[in-house]
């Protein structure tokens, strides 16, 4: 997949024409679920396709930001065993299979729910795998058009970035995010460019979160890159972590696409970055 051109062309997507998608395609999608690689190796997971009848009315009230549902033709489902890091690696393996899903000319939408038993029970699911995503798919009943972007600053030019135009979220700059070496010291552009990073970082920022709140920072040091992740007051751990798989996927994957191959590990560097309290170190890769 050219994850480039994905991430260019994302967004969420909330209006659905009522046509459906048709069944090649959703067999294609949950093959690609099985087979594609994911941030935890061996970590079993399930992706089920419902059609709008087994899902909207059952979750109305009950998924989505204030309950409100989504209403789309179809719903994925991921299930997944409960181990070591199984959150982080729905949230990668979720988006990996909402990009697939784009690839392939649908859209999709990350729909928040309760926890997963009250959501098995609603679904009729009898199974012992813990519900971890839940996502709308269909086709995006407003044309989106993919341009250059131009209002957001010389340098961005450098990374030839371009987004979906009527995508209204917005995203923090790089020099928000990124830090070199120790907390609060930002990075600059061509520091990032000489490391052959702005293009990684640059896409990495676009990744979707939970209510847009863009919870990562990135720490470079020397051949390392940290992510630490924002630790909000009014959001679910659940949330956190699936937003943290969500950036792996976006920075792992531009990385391998523009520079080198390379893998998280989820665990804290041997080293104190004097983060603020509300962030954690959740992983590093090696570049
Ligand atoms: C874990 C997760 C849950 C989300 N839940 C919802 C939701 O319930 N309803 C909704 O409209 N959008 C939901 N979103 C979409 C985000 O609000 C969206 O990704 C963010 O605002 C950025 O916009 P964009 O994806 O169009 O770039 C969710 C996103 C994530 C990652």
């Amino acid at each position: 997949m050219n994850y480039k051109k994905l991430i260019e062309e994302r967004k969420s997507t909330r209006d659905y024409k009522k046509t459906t998608v048709p069944k090649e395609i959703i067999d294609e999608i949950l093959q690609f679920s099985e087979e594609t690689d994911k941030l935890i190796p061996g970590i079993e997971t399930e992706l089920l396709a419902l059609d709008k009848s087994k899902v909207y009315e059952q979750l109305k009230d009950t998924a989505g930001y204030q309950g409100i549902m989504l209403e789309a033709p179809h719903y994925l489902i991921m299930l997944s065993e409960v181990r070591g890091y199984y959150i982080e690696n729905a949230g990668y393996l979720g988006e990996k299979i909402s990009l697939k899903a784009l690839d392939l000319g649908t859209n999709t939408c990350w729909i928040t729910f309760p926890e997963s038993e009250k959501v098995k029970k609603r679904l009729f699911l009898n199974t012992d795998m813990e519900i971890v995503a839940i996502m709308a798919l269909g086709y995006d009943a407003n044309k989106s058009r993919v341009v250059n972007q131009d209002n957001v600053g010389d340098n961005y030019s450098k990374s030839q970035l371009k987004i979906v135009k009527n995508n209204v979220s917005t995203r923090y700059s790089i020099e928000d995010l990124v830090y070199i070496k120790e907390w609060g010291h930002n990075a600059h552009y061509d520091e990032l460019e000489n490391r052959g990073l702005l293009d990684a970082l640059n896409y990495a920022r676009l990744a979707p979160s939970t209510m847009n709140r863009q919870p990562w920072r990135f720490i470079l040091d020397e051949e390392k890159v940290v992510l630490a992740i924002r630790d909000d007051e009014n959001i679910r751990e659940y949330d956190e972590k699936i937003d943290t798989g969500i950036s792996m996927l976006y920075f792992e994957s531009l990385v391998r696409q523009t520079l080198t191959e390379t893998n998280w590990v989820l665990d804290e560097p041997d080293k104190d970055y004097h983060q603020p309290d509300n962030y954690k170190i959740v992983g590093y890769c090696t570049i």
